[in-house]
Order: structure tokens, then sequence, then C-alpha cells
């Protein structure tokens, strides 16, 4: 194992994430110039990325200007300012106060505003009312507040914390809802303005612990008298030679893979400017990969749930929220890590130990041939490249994995798991929105939302996007035996024309084509994008959820790059009253045919909760891919060689 220390590396492209003496360089400039008060939050400090351009442009040992970009929010003056410093010239670049949005809530505002709810007399006695004494016990949820009307204007940093119950410290508290009672909290005044009661219902008779100390209480859901398995024997992942990979400061190559890896507070993993060797020349695929926002829309109209709406990234912070990975547990074999760096509330530069985790993993067969007259068989092993992160939001756990195959496939899953956000109901009573996970317990109905923006380069910067379906041929002259199928493929010519849906029936995908570059075969170089399990939205597209977050509406949307566009659903998604990211982007209607595209895939994950998902649920996988068509000519993989420390035929004989 080895973990890259950011704190030591020296910057060597433009690209590095920030390191911490950055960071603390671009607070200091700050500090000097704009003397913030004790009522000033650092939201995020992070490098403010150079035009794609000058990244193109770059050379190694060529100059770099570094520049910082920060998002202040000044609780006194209820203002919110972004500034762009530079750390070349030590200079501030830019300063703006942005009127009327809300960053996102800070780390430390969590514990703060749990602080300040246990402390609130109105909150005690909703509490009391619940048979509740010891307030030390209860976990209060910073659930972002939403917008439902002026109320939750975003002149104020609003915040509707829930609250659940533990037994003892190390409980799980989401067991015990406190269902009923809503805080509404000023993040800015620091001040607790309302306890919503909306009446008592009972808390769950039973414990919902995971540790290996408490399967085999018998107050535990589910419990198991045996207590942890035995029976399991050990596996080891060795690499005698070590990985394949090399990794220098942020860049990695493996096989004929090359990409960099980035970090933002907000997005967490980024990729950028991933490219592909394909026999001597370098071929770009994707500028840069993102998550460019998620949320969490709950199905449930009971008052403690129907405004629960996590935007996870734009109103918390994915990179912020990143855990600390560890060797053998999160991931198995020969492994390295990238630590992260990000500012806390008071600009101060924290290190994300083992932030991003990256191996290779044997991935069963990668093609395979039995020449079934002569017994020749030709079998190749896949070998995938894993990049790796984990975010804890409250209750939540997502995990972004990109895999790297040696197809040419880039495959982004995301992995969820974690404890399902509970309410309580009343004994012998069923949830008509949500489902039972244990007794007097209940998981809302929702769905995850994430969209990734994949800023394309297949074979150039200029790229074309196409709807590709099948379809079959009406039966007559053209299709006399019934059985003709052909695949018809539609250019996406403007913004308008491509706000698209997954179609599996039809077996969709969506075609980028280089503007430039031809295959052997005289077309276009190609990848395509191709959906994986996906969903509608069930938000009704009045609903306050359903206009901040606009780009659930559509699975595909298409923008004409603009560096200025990087989040799904704008800037500022707390409190934002709606209309803002994909659907404002693409009102310009710009022409998209051979531009410099980016393309932005929302993928809904469908959560009806299981009892099995209780107490924490095992991982559910969602995602897409991008795979080459006709962007090779023929298999990319005939070049992998045969198993090692084997005879080349030794396979066919056994
Ligand atoms: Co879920």
């Amino acid at each position: 194992m080895e973990t890259t220390s950011c704190a030591s590396r020296p910057v060597n492209h433009p690209l590095d994430p920030l390191t911490p003496a950055e960071i603390e360089t671009a607070v200091a400039i700050v500090r000097r110039e704009r003397a913030p008060g004790d009522d000033v939050l650092f939201v995020s400090v992070a490098l403010h990325e150079p035009a794609k351009d000058v990244v193109l442009a770059f050379r190694e040992g060529g100059p770099i200007e570094r520049r910082a970009f920060l998002v202040l929010r000044d609780r006194k003056m209820r203002a919110t300012c972004e500034a762009v410093v530079s750390l070349t010239t030590g200079a501030i670049v830019s300063w703006r106060e942005v009127p009327g949005v809300q960053p996102s809530i800070t780390i430390d505002e969590f514990f703060a505003c749990e602080r300040l709810v246990r402390a609130s007399p109105a909150w005690q006695t909703a509490l009391r009312k619940r048979g509740v004494e010891d307030f030390e016990l209860a976990m209060v949820d910073p659930w972002s507040a939403g917008y439902y009307g002026v109320a939750d204007d975003p002149k104020r940093r609003l915040i509707r914390a829930l609250t659940w119950i533990r037994a003892q410290p190390d409980d799980n508290g989401y067991a015990r809802p406190i269902e009923g009672v809503v805080a509404i909290v000023d993040m800015d005044a620091m001040t607790v303005v309302e306890i919503e009661d909306h009446g008592v219902v009972p808390l769950p008779p039973h414990a919902g612990n995971y540790s290996p100390a408490a399967l085999q209480d018998p107050k535990n859901v589910p419990h198991f008298p045996d207590g942890v398995r035995h029976d399991l024997r050990a596996v080891s992942i060795t690499q005698p030679e070590g990985p394949s990979f090399e990794v220098r400061g942020w860049e990695v190559s493996w096989q004929k893979w090359s990409f960099r890896i980035g970090f933002t507070p907000r997005e967490g993993l980024v990729l950028h400017t991933v490219a592909y060797d394909d026999r001597g020349r370098r071929r770009p695929i994707l500028y840069r990969a993102s998550l460019a926002e998620m949320v969490v829309p709950y199905g449930d109209p009971a008052p403690t749930h129907w405004r629960k709406n996590a935007f996870d990234e734009g109103e918390y912070g994915i990179g912020m929220l990143a855990n600390a990975l560890t060797l053998g547990c999160d991931c198995l074999g020969e492994i390295r890590y990238f630590d992260a760096v990000v500012a806390d509330a008071s600009g101060v530069p924290t290190v994300l130990r083992n932030a991003i985790c990256m191996h290779e993993e044997d991935f069963g067969i990668l093609w395979k041939h039995t020449n079934f007259r002569t017994g020749h068989v030709e079998v190749r092993r896949s070998r995938r490249l894993v990049v790796s992160s984990i975010a804890t939001v409250g209750n939540y756990e997502y995990g972004f994995y990109w895999y790297f195959y040696q197809d040419g496939t880039l495959e982004l899953q995301l992995k969820l798991t974690g404890i399902v956000s509970t309410g309580a109901i009343a004994p012998g009573e069923r949830p008509t929105h949500g489902a039972l996970v244990a007794p007097g317990l209940y998981a809302p109905n929702h769905q995850h939302w994430f969209n990734f923006r994949l800023d394309m380069m297949v074979d150039g910067v200029r790229n074309a996007v196409h709807e590709v379906d099948s379809a079959a041929v009406p039966l007559g002259a053209e299709n006399p035996g019934g059985n003709a199928w052909v695949v018809n493929r539609r250019l996406l010519g403007r913004e308008s024309e491509a706000c698209r849906d997954a179609d599996p029936l039809a077996g969709r995908y969506w075609l980028v084509t280089s503007a430039e570059a031809r295959n052997g075969l005289g077309e276009p170089t190609a990848y395509k994008l191709v959906p994986g399990e996906n969903v509608r939205a069930l938000a009704h597209r009045d609903s306050s959820v359903a206009r901040r977050a606009g780009f659930m509406a559509h699975h595909l949307w298409v923008t004409r790059h603009d560096p200025a566009e990087r989040y799904a659903a704008g800037d500022y998604p707390n409190q934002h009253p709606g209309g803002a990211g994909l659907p404002a982007y693409v009102a310009a209607d710009r022409p998209l045919e051979n531009e410099d595209v980016v393309l932005w895939y929302s993928l809904g994950a469908h959560h009806v909760a299981r009892p099995e998902d209780w107490p924490v649920m095992p991982v559910a996988c969602v995602g897409f891919a991008l795979k080459p068509a006709g962007f090779f000519d023929g298999n990319p993989a005939l070049d992998v060689a045969p198993p090692a420390g084997h005879a080349h035929d030794h396979c066919a004989r056994s």
C-alpha cells in the first residue's frame, strides 16, 4: 500500500488540486484584503480550474498560474460572496456578492445545529412528550431546508433538522425516529426559529444495531443467536510484481489508459483528460467527468418527511464528506491511496486521508473462443482499474467507482449503502408511502437521483451527439419475413432537441462522434453512452423538488461547453426556488453539431425499501458506461497477453 501525501507534493500540472499550503495562502490573501470577521464561514476553497485551451496547451514544465475559488458566507451581513484569488500573484482577481443565494452547509454547522436544537426549550418539551429526558442522546440531523415559500427565502440560512434518539452513545439512532418533530434553525443568527410538533407517534421498540457485539441481543432487529459467521476462509490478493499502473503526482497511466485524478470539496472525485493510447497515438476521450449534482426526493406526504430531499452535492459537498478508506476493508489488494485536502469553515486546510482508492481487479474473462474443430482455445482474463471514493451523508453512504477496462470501456458504478432514513409508525399500522423495516419503524419510498457531467472529447474537442434506437421494420416488401429490424440514428442538433429519456426497450444509447477523426471504415470515430438501470422521477413536475432538481426531468441533456455551467441544479441549490441548472442552461438552445459538447446523464436509483435493507443496507448498484463504438478498428483488447504462468495452450487442455 502506498499513500500519496498531497501535503508534500509539488504542483506540476494546472489541474492538480490545491495543496494545504495553497489553501492557507488563498485564505490569507482574503483575510489580508477583505478582513472578514469571525462571522464569516469559508464554505469552500477549491482550485479555480484554468480554461480548457490553457490546460490542453500545457506542456510539462511550462508556467502554471494557480488560482483558488472561494465561497464565503457572512452570517452577520447575511451575504454570500465568491472570490477568485491568484496564488501566483497574491492578489484577489475577482470578488462578488451573489445576491439571494445560500451556499452549502458546512460540517462545522452540522454540530452547531445539533447543539442549538438540543438546547431549545420547545424541542425539549416535544421530546419529553415522547418520554425522552436525556437530550444528549438525541441525534439532530441538519436536513437542508429546501424551498416551500417566501419564508424559506435564501436571505436567511435555514435548516429543517430532524431528530432521532439513541439508547446509548454508540447506538444506531435511526432505529428510533422522533416522528412529527421538525426544528427550523436559522444558521446565520444561530437561533431555533420554530419547533413544529405534528403529534406523538410511539418510539419503535427495537434496537437496530449492526456491530458484531449487537447481533446476539434479542432486542435487536434482526438478531443472530449464533453471532458472526466463522466458516469463511481467508482470501488474499497479491501482486508479487506490484500493480500495473504508474502514478506521477495526480496523473495515472494503466494499460493504454491515461488520465488525471482530481478532487473538489463539492464534487469529490473528478476525472480529467481521459485518453487511450492506440498503437502509439494518444487519443482523447473525455476532458472532465464529475458528479454534477444529486438529490434524494422522498415520496411520503407525512409532515416529517414531505420536505426531505437533500441535494447532497450542492447542499453539503460530496468531497467534504469523503471517508478515509482502509486497506483490507474498503479496498483489497495492491492499493494506491490519494489524500484530498479541503478547508474547514474557518479556512484551515484539512487533509482527508485516503479519500481516493485505486487498485486493479481481476474481472473474469475478457474474451474467449474455442475452435471446436481443432480444440484450440484463446482466452484472456479481464483486468480492470478501479478509482473510487465513498462519502457519508448523514445516514447514507455513496460509493463512486470509476472502472477502466482493457477494451476501452469506462464505467461508472454507484454503490448505495448505509442506513435508510426512517420514520416511526403507530403499532399495528402499515405505511402507505413506505415500507415497514422493523416493528413500528418504516422507510419512506424515495429515489436517489444523480447527474454526471461528461465533458466529452472524442478524438478532439468538437463532437456531435446522436440518439440511436433499434426498430422493427414494418411487414411488407422490405420485410417479408417479419424478422427485419434496423438501427436508426438521429442527430441531436440543438440543446432543445437533446433533452432525452432512456428507452431500454428500444436498446437506446447515445453516440458521441468526432468532428474530425475517421475510423478504418470511413465513419466518424465515436464513443457511446450506455444507460444502465434507470427510472422516471415520481415527484410531480410542479413540486418544489422537481423545480429545484430540474435535471430529473430527463436522463440525457446535452449542452455546448461553458465552464460556468458545472452543476446540474445550478451553483446554489440550497433554498433555491427552482429553475436553475440544466433547464436554464439549455434555454439558450445552442447548436450542438460538431461543437464542444457536454453530456449530462441523470440517473435515478429507485428505492422501495425492504426489510433486508435494515439496519444497514447491502450495497445496491446503479451506473452507466461509456463504450467505444467505432472508435477503434476492431477489438482493442486483442493484444492482451494470454494468462501469465501458463503455456499458451494450457487453457485448451485443462
Ligand atoms: Co435509498
